[in-house]
């Protein structure tokens, strides 16, 4: 190449990386201050999965109670989340107004009710002009709307993406978020672009805790029915996104079926160990008014929550990719790992862990926990291999053997 050129394409190559850089940025984004909150994957409970549009207050209040005398509470769910419906219109100052039927005490005096339960509350609201079921969205009444939300006690705003024609989601969000810093109450900021616009580059600046990677989640082992997605296909979506979540912001592959009844047990075990091992929140969507023994088994098994919950906050990733058989790895505190060996198909399948999948010598001698029996597996070394039944995981725990202290 001519030594001419060189100023010429340096030239090129700068503009077009300002280029890029002013297409991937809006002019003045600038990072919002991180509030703090959510430092290990939010759990809870939201009304969507299940109810839809059919939200009340004796429904909250239900499902709060629920949430305590299940156990659920006490393993660590923290959020009762009302989603879309239950706004209906905006008085004449533009004050957002609770459906009177179904609200008649209010959103405040629900709020209250969980509040006093030891629990937290959380509401949804959306950026554009109307929420995804036609309520009155926050778009110009983000300030306005925080207010209310602080006064009546709201702890979790999930804020969705409907209706934002010509609406940049970055300065969208990071608006919302503004708005809800000068609230002056701590509120979880949920962001719900579907993934759209790849908010895991972008989210945590705007000021999310969280921000859904796709779109809603359907109550099947995989597939595609319209916009939603079973949880294979939500799973596929999560590969390469790892690095961008971490304490106080995550990436969230949208809410759990478990218990829907669109899923045998053993995939509800499977959607349960695998958002556990993506450090995803742990948004529960069933009635948890009428759960079976194995639903609630399944939703409070204190191993696989410890290992979502876990402090470094470390998302998993995919280490083997063979077929049916994945092999999922998440580093946790204290120098253990967690693992899920995933049989995606419909025949009985033998996988095999090989130490370099959790980038280990093969002679270390490993204690393996099996995370839903609750039992221990003799000391290995270099690899063992498991019987996973179709569509199921296995999920265990790894600890290097610690060898007896010498006198
Ligand atoms: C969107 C969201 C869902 C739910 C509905 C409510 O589809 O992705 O999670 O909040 O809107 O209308």
């Amino acid at each position: 190449m001519p030594k001419s050129s060189c100023p010429t394409l340096f030239f090129t190559l700068a503009l077009a990386c300002a280029q890029l850089t002013w297409a991937a940025e809006p002019m003045h984004f600038f990072a919002r201050p991180a509030n703090g909150l959510a430092r290990t994957p939010p759990m809870g409970w939201n009304s969507w999965n299940h109810f839809g549009c059919n939200v009340s207050a004796s429904l909250i209040e239900r499902q709060t109670d629920a949430m305590v005398a299940s156990g659920m509470k006490a393993a660590g769910y923290r959020y009762v989340i009302i989603d879309d419906c239950w706004q209906v219109r905006r008085d004449a100052n533009g004050n957002i107004v609770a459906d009177p039927k179904r609200f008649p005490e209010g959103i405040k005096a629900v709020a209250d009710y969980v509040h006093a339960r030891g629990l937290k509350f959380g509401i949804y609201s959306d950026a554009g002009d109307q929420t995804c079921q036609g309520r009155p969205g926050s778009r110009g009444h983000e300030y306005q709307d925080a207010l209310h939300y602080a006064h009546w006690g709201v702890d979790y705003l999930k804020y969705d993406w409907c209706n934002t024609g010509g609406l940049d989601p970055r300065t969208a969000y990071a608006t919302m978020s503004d708005a809800l810093r000068a609230s002056g109450r701590p509120i979880v900021f949920s962001l719900c672009d579907w993934g759209v616009k790849k908010p895991w580059r972008w989210g945590a600046r705007a000021g999310g805790n969280l921000w859904r990677t796709t779109p809603d989640i359907w109550d099947a082992w995989s597939g595609r029915h319209g916009f939603s997605l079973g949880v294979l296909d939500i799973l596929d979506r999560q590969v390469g996104l790892a690095a961008h979540a971490g304490p106080g912001h995550w990436n969230d592959p949208d809410m759990l079926e478990v218990g829907n009844g669109g899923m045998s047990n053993a995939q509800y075990r499977a959607q349960f160990s695998l958002w556990a091992i993506l450090a995803a929140p742990l948004i529960a969507g069933n009635d948890l008014t009428h759960m079976t023994a194995a639903t609630r088994t399944i939703l409070t098994n204190r191993e696989v929550i410890a290992v979502d919950q876990d402090p470094l906050g470390i998302e998993g990733h995919r280490a083997l990719e063979d077929g049916d058989a994945e092999i999922w790895v998440k580093p946790l505190a204290g120098g253990s790992e967690a693992v899920v060996l995933l049989n995606r198909g419909t025949r009985p399948l033998s996988i095999r862990l090989d130490w370099a999948q959790l980038g280990l010598p093969g002679y270390l001698p490993l204690h393996f926990r099996d995370l839903w029996r609750h039992k221990g597996l003799p000391v290995a070394t270099h690899h063992l291999a498991f019987e996973v039944p179709p569509t199921s995981v296995v999920m265990l725990r790894e600890t290097p053997a610690r060898p007896r202290a010498s006198p």
